[in-house]
């Protein structure tokens, strides 16, 4: 029944391109651009994000990181992306769709990150509305779902614009730089109108 069914990784394209900008799965051969990028933008993403391993930015650790993204991707559990600018390839950030629930629900959870250096400029925008057609067709969901923190004005503008609705608040829902921290629940159905 073809609700149920998972998909084929043969059915999935190497890139997938949005108002420029790509998407790709992160490779051996990113570690020094994508470390470079995340430590100059440590100040600017870890008050939002889980707290960073100590080793995170070895490339022993990135070497995890690979193994884990290639394993949930196998078991159909979480897709995750670097971006790139199209017009140079510079890689500008991520986006991950995880805790893939199949069955009846065919859900998963939306979560992104650019570079300081590239905030602001429209890329994530571009990125999220890219992946929001691969996620309904491709990986046959029917719901994409994001959390944040009430604070964290750019990722709700980002929601916002990209046509998820917010559906609710919940308590201590995530650890985020190391506290339990409130989030706004948003959601996008597959049948949600596109607003870019
Ligand atoms: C959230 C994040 C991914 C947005 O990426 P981005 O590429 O800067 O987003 P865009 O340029 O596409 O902008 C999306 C909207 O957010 C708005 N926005 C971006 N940064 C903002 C800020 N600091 N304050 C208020 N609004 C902001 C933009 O103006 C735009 O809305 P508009 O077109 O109506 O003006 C980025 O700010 C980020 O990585 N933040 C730190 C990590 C993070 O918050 N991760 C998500 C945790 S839920």
């Amino acid at each position: 029944m073809a609700l149920f069914r998972t998909i084929n990784l043969a059915d999935q394209p190497p890139l997938i391109e949005g108002a420029g900008v790509f998407l790709r799965a992160p490779q051996a051969g990113d570690y020094a651009e994508w470390v470079a990028l995340r430590e100059a933008s440590r100040a600017f993403l870890t008050p939002w994000e889980p707290t960073w391993p100590a080793d995170d930015l070895t490339r022993s650790a990135f070497r995890r990181r690979l193994r884990r993204y290639a394993e949930d991707q196998r078991n159909d559990q979480a897709y995750a992306y670097f971006l790139f600018r199209s017009g140079d390839q510079v890689l500008v950030g991520g986006l991950t769709l995880a805790n893939l629930r199949r069955g009846v629900a065919q859900a998963g959870s939306l979560g992104y990150w650019v570079g300081a250096p590239y905030a602001r400029r429209g890329y994530m925008t571009a990125a999220v509305s890219a992946l929001i057609p691969y996620a309904f067709t491709t990986l046959r969901l029917h719901r994409m779902e994001a959390a944040c923190i009430p604070t964290n004005a750019a990722s709700i503008s980002l929601l916002e614009k990209t046509g998820f609705q917010r559906e609710g608040y919940a308590r201590e829902y995530l650890c985020i730089n190391g506290q339990w921290q409130d989030h706004l629940l948003f959601a996008r159905l597959r049948d949600s109108p596109r607003r870019r």
